[in-house]
Parts: structure tokens; C-alpha cells; sequence
């Protein structure tokens, strides 16, 4: 069975039992000084406005069954006014087949920003400095994403592993993409330090994908036929550090570059939370792939339904608007 589908179906597979953004909270306001229904969550990610500060993070194409998942996807974020990412480009771009990765994308999505992904792994063996704007103009993308996951890599069984001159690649890569260019992780997230990277690459964007979420070491190793790697892929369960310890590493209202959290995220509360440490977008993935799977009302009600809990959220903390709520963080009581 090919790849992606394999990830789709052991993603679904996942289920999060404790998540840390429980021992996050939020200050509670007794005397919200506005009627709820004047809560406005309209938001800008970088050129893009959004009804709410919520994007679908890139999951798949390439597989048969992608075009549909695809197609559900993107007419939830038209239909919801938030932008989607699809899955990686790879498969498209070595000519191996284009489901759900074609310019079909764009009728699905309408207005909504889509946003294109390719590993930097991929990156690094094509060599190719232009293939960003390739890669975009194949589905009219806004933006393009690489993403980082040297932890996902070595759990495969002919992963790609030689990342010698990465940094270079990836600002080569940036430097040569007509598009913004937004850096992320699978689930493991991005640090500090590679953050800072990453600005100095020239990204215009992070998206921190950070644990508590899909975990990609055990889909791996449940996806290896070497007992090596699969007990290996038991060692590292949990590898990585959560979204809101990264979002409270990175600062991000102290960054140069607007900062996208995901990973783990369950609901419209952790979205809030997100964005009380300082995210100005979040993304959903697996949370939202059981219903890419059904129909595009399945998602858009997922959607709505966080659109709800966020509101809630800013109507339990006195916030209009979902820009006031760094205000209204607080560390849970030990
Ligand atoms: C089925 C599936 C496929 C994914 N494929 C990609 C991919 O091709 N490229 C990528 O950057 N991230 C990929 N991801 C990672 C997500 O974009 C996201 O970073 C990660 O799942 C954490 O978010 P979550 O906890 O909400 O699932 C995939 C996730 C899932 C569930």
C-alpha cells in the first residue's frame, strides 16, 4: 500500500489522551462589556484575511483516495473562509500521479489562500532552486510550506537521512520563491533556536507543529518491516516538546515573523490558548481527517464548531476579538 494512504489510516488510528494545553487557562470575565454576537473573528495571516484564525494543515495528495479528502477540504475552508495547506508535493513532482494536487484545487477552494508543501528533505536531493515556484504553479498556491522532519525520516525504512547542507538549501529555496514562504514541522516542533534559523532563511512564516497530536514516529514504525526500527520507534514515543511549551520558548509577539501553532490542537479552547501565547494562526490536521474523509459538511461543521468554542472563549475572557486574548493567559494554578 503506498505511503500517504498508510499514514491517513494510522493517523485515524491515533487518539490523544492527555494533551498539555490542560494545563493552560485562561482568565474568566464576569462582565463582558459587548453583545456575544458582535464577537469578531476575522483575522490576517500575513496578506491573507481569514473569518477566524484557523487554517487546515497540509495532510495529503497523490493517493487515490486524495482527491476526495482534498476536495472536501478545500470546500470547507471556501465555504468556512480559512485557508488550506495540502499534503506534501512530492509525489507530483517525481511524475508518480497528481490526485488532489492539481489546479482543480483552486475551483474546490475559491478565494480561500491554498497553500503548497514539499519536504526539505526533497528539497535538498532535487537541487533545484526554482522547483518552489514549480510546485506553487501547479495548484495556484499563495504561499508555499517546507516542511522539516528529520524525526519522521530516519523511522522510515529508506528515509531520507543526508541533510548535510540543509540551511543553505532552505534559504537557496526561499531566496529563489516568488511566493511567502512558511517553514514547519510534523509534529514534533520547531524550537527556539530553529526558529530563529528559519527567520535568517528568510521565511515569512513559522508554523511551530509542535507534540500532543498526530505522532508520526509511531505511524512510521508501525508502517517499518524492520524489528530495529519498530522497537526504536517505541523508544522515541513522545519525542518532541508540546505547542504551548514552543509557543512559550519561541515569544512569538517578540519575533520579526508571524508564528502558526498546531499540533495537538482538539478544539475551538485550545485555539484560544494558542493564541493567548501569542500565535496569529493555528492549523488542524488530525482532528479534522476523520471528516475529510466523509463529506465537505462533515468538515465544515468540525470547522464551525471550533469557529463556536473560540467565540466562547473570547466571550468567557471579555474579548472581542481573538487579537485581544495574549492578554488573558495565565498559568494554571499548581
Ligand atoms: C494523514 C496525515 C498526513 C500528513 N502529511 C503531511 C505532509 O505531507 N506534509 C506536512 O508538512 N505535514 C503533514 N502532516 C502533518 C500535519 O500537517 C501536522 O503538522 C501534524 O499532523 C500535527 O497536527 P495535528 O496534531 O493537528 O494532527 C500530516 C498529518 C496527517 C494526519
Amino acid at each position: 500500500m503506498d505511503r500517504k494512504q498508510s499514514h491517513i489510516d494510522l493517523a485515524l488510528q491515533q487518539s490523544v489522551v492527555t494533551s498539555a494545553f490542560d494545563g493552560i487557562q485562561l482568565q474568566h470575565c464576569a462582565l463582558p462589556d459587548f453583545n456575544f454576537s458582535a464577537i469578531d473573528l476575522t483575522s490576517q495571516f500575513l496578506n491573507f484575511q481569514l473569518a477566524a484564525p484557523i487554517m487546515i494543515s497540509s495532510m495529503t495528495g497523490g493517493t487515490a483516495e486524495s482527491t476526495r479528502i482534498n476536495q472536501h477540504l478545500a470546500e470547507a475552508a471556501r465555504e468556512c473562509g480559512i485557508a488550506i495547506a495540502v499534503g506534501s508535493q512530492r509525489i507530483s513532482q517525481d511524475g508518480i500521479n497528481n490526485y488532489g494536487l492539481d489546479r482543480q484545487l483552486r475551483q474546490w477552494a475559491g478565494n480561500s489562500p491554498i497553500f503548497g508543501n514539499v519536504g526539505l528533505a526533497n528539497l535538498i536531493q532535487w537541487n533545484d532552486a526554482g522547483c518552489l515556484n514549480d510546485l506553487a504553479a501547479r495548484i495556484d498556491a499563495d504561499a508555499m510550506i517546507i516542511h522539516l522532519n528529520p524525526m519522521q525520516e530516519i523511522f522510515q525504512d529508506t528515509g531520507d537521512i543526508n541533510w548535510a547542507g540543509s540551511v543553505d538549501c532552505l534559504a537557496r529555496s526561499i531566496e529563489h520563491c516568488q511566493l511567502p514562504v512558511i517553514i514547519k514541522e510534523v509534529g514534533m516542533g520547531l524550537s527556539a533556536t530553529v526558529i530563529q534559523q528559519c527567520i535568517e532563511a528568510g521565511a515569512a512564516a513559522v508554523d511551530i507543529a509542535g507534540s500532543g497530536g498526530t505522532q508520526f514516529i509511531a505511524i512510521e514504525g508501525a508502517m517499518s518491516q524492520q524489528p530495529i526500527r519498530q522497537r526504536a520507534a517505541q523508544t522515541f514515543a513522545g519525542w518532541g516538546a508540546s505547542t504551548p511549551q514552543l509557543l512559550q520558548q519561541a515569544q512569538p509577539a517578540t519575533l520579526s515573523i508571524p508564528v502558526i501553532a498546531s499540533g495537538g490542537i482538539r478544539n475551538g479552547l485550545d485555539i484560544a490558548k494558542c493564541i493567548s501565547l501569542g500565535a496569529s494562526l493555528t492549523a488542524i490536521a488530525g482532528v479534522i481527517l476523520p471528516a475529510a474523509r466523509n463529506s465537505t459538511s462533515d468538515c465544515i461543521a468540525v470547522i464551525e464548531q471550533l469557529k463556536f468554542e473560540l467565540a466562547i472563549a473570547c466571550w468567557g475572557t471579555g474579548c472581542q476579538n481573538p487579537s485581544l486574548l495574549p492578554s488573558k493567559y495565565q498559568a494554571h494554578p499548581s
